[in-house]
């Protein structure tokens, strides 16, 4: 079976979250399941070397605006199709925003294209290979059901919402110039409220949608997750299903990853002590043995709740737990986290930016990891903390609801737990949780009990795999 994966971003090439950490690991389990997974991405700077040792394999003379080609490439273990259009990709900085934070202005051609170029693939084949189903990810791919509803014998498409929030809302004086079929922009189709709606079309076009988590599947049904698209995501409710997401297992291994001082597994776990010792000093914290090391590796955007962990600081510190915080985001969340280092310095550290060897430390060394989010769709951070045996404690939302289990009495006596859940998001309730994972640390036998059972807890893609196979199959007519 063949797909085609159309995606804007996609690791370890081109990365702002979790999107392309999925992107960049799904396809190889897909792979080993016989099914041959190629992704359409555009060609941005960081490419090029990829791009200059692939086949040319299409040109077009005019891509809304500009010549462009899609080039075929190996790399990372991945199949690409890149969409060489520098008039659309070859800029510095953000691939979607410019250097003062602002959408790039262009963004509706930028992606309109990415989709239109899906869509010609989906109906004429490419280099002699033709996709038997099309899976579009997030909004910057949600408009090839849209190209391809006019077209006969087109292969079906799987529309995949990884954050609703991120929706593609343009002006429909647009319609014309990306070339799409007016007839669509109609309440039940593409449009939002008299917007041009990327993600809306995707949802009311697809064949089938699916989202990140069967809990979120369920949120965005909610005016309270759904941001506005609650309507259409119900109508769909039939043909919607919440897949949890997974990680990559072999890049994401205490036992041999190289970016850890020192390697553990869950029969090793006094190893992990180095670690921590080596996150204390990049933290510039003391450590302390008696209560654990938090840390946050993380976007700092409302989503993430970390104005309410800022709240709670004074807790942390009187508990004499520690904090680490590594990201990058809204300007003043970073300030005010920099501010903590300050006024708690040895109890709270904090790095602003992006940085991928340290989030690998800090997943070795910490104890626990904090994801306070408001909503998370999945969520990946805490399937790493899961994974490294760095107890998560989070939200009861999205895809943290569905993957972490709480330490209740009857989960700890059952040796099941593994996390701290807490909800709603509030200063209060992420204290309690702070104040449960604290009291657990001081009990070895229960810590360590938690740690076993978390580093054993499924977290790769192979079950969500086969529920994605099982729909693959079902939409192309295979079973
Ligand atoms: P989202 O996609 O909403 O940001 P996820 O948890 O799905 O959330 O994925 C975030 C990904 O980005 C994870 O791989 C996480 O480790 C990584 N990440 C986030 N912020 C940083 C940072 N400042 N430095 C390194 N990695 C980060
Ligand atoms: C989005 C969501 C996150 C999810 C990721 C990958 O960025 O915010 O929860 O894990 O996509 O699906």
């Amino acid at each position: 079976m063949n797909i085609l994966f159309v995606a804007s971003e996609c690791g370890p090439f081109i990365k702002t979250g979790g999107l392309a950490d999925v992107i960049g690991s799904f396809p190889k389990t897909l792979a080993g399941m016989g099914i041959r997974v190629r992704i359409l991405l555009p060609a941005y700077p960081p490419l090029g070397q990829v791009m200059a040792a692939g086949e040319p394999v299409r040109a077009m003379d005019n891509l809304l605006g500009g010549a462009a080609r899609v080039v075929a490439a190996s790399s990372a273990g991945l199949e690409l199709l890149l969409l060489d259009a520098p008039h659309l990709y070859e800029r510095p900085g953000n691939i979607y925003v410019d250097a003062a934070g602002r959408d790039w202005s262009d963004n509706a051609f930028r992606f309109g294209a990415l989709s239109k170029v899906a869509a010609e693939i989906a109906i004429s084949g490419i280099d002699g290979w033709k996709p038997d189903v099309v899976h579009a990810h997030d909004w910057q791919a949600a408009l090839i059901p849209a190209y391809l509803k006019a077209a006969p014998g087109a292969p079906p498409t799987i529309l995949t919402i990884h954050n609703i929030a991120f929706q593609g809302l343009f002006d429909p004086s647009l319609i014309a110039p990306l070339g799409l079929p007016d007839w669509l922009f109609h309440p039940e189709g593409m449009e939002y409220y008299g917007h041009l709606g990327f993600l809306k079309a995707g949802i009311a076009f697809a064949q089938k949608v699916t989202t990140v988590s069967p809990t979120y599947a369920a949120e965005i049904m909610t005016p309270e997750f759904g941001m506005g698209l609650e309507g259409i995501v119900t109508a769909r409710a039939a043909d919607l299903t919440g897949i949890l997401n997974g990680i990559e297992l072999v890049a994401w291994n205490p036992v041999d990853d190289l970016l850890l001082p020192r390697n553990y597994s869950g029969e090793t776990l006094k190893n992990k002590a180095a670690n921590r010792a080596e996150v204390a000093r990049r933290f510039a914290l003391d450590d302390n043995q008696n209560a654990p090391l938090f840390c946050v590796i993380s976007r700092m955007t409302t989503q993430k709740g970390l104005d309410v962990l800022l709240e709670v600081l004074p807790r942390i510190v009187a508990r004499g737990a520690r904090l680490a915080v590594l990201g990058a985001g809204d300007k003043g969340i970073e300030a005010r986290f920099a501010q903590a280092a300050r006024t708690w310095p040895g109890a709270v550290g904090c790095v602003i930016g992006y940085d991928e060897p340290l989030s690998h430390l800090m997943l070795g060394g910490s104890d626990a990891i904090l994801v306070p989010s408001r909503f998370e769709p999945c969520g990946l951070t805490q399937l790493y903390g899961l994974r490294y045996g760095t107890l998560p404690v989070v939200t009861r939302t999205g895809g943290l609801a569905d993957t972490v289990i709480d330490a209740d009495p009857a989960a700890i006596a059952a040796g099941t737990a593994t996390g701290f859940q807490f909800s709603p998001v509030t200063p209060s309730t992420l204290e309690g949780a702070i104040d449960r994972a604290c009291t657990a640390f001081r009990d070895p036998q229960v810590w360590t009990s938690m740690v076993k059972a978390a580093m054993a807890y499924p977290v790769g893609w192979e079950q969500s795999a086969k529920a994605y196979k099982a729909l693959y199959d079902a939409v192309s007519g295979a079973s």
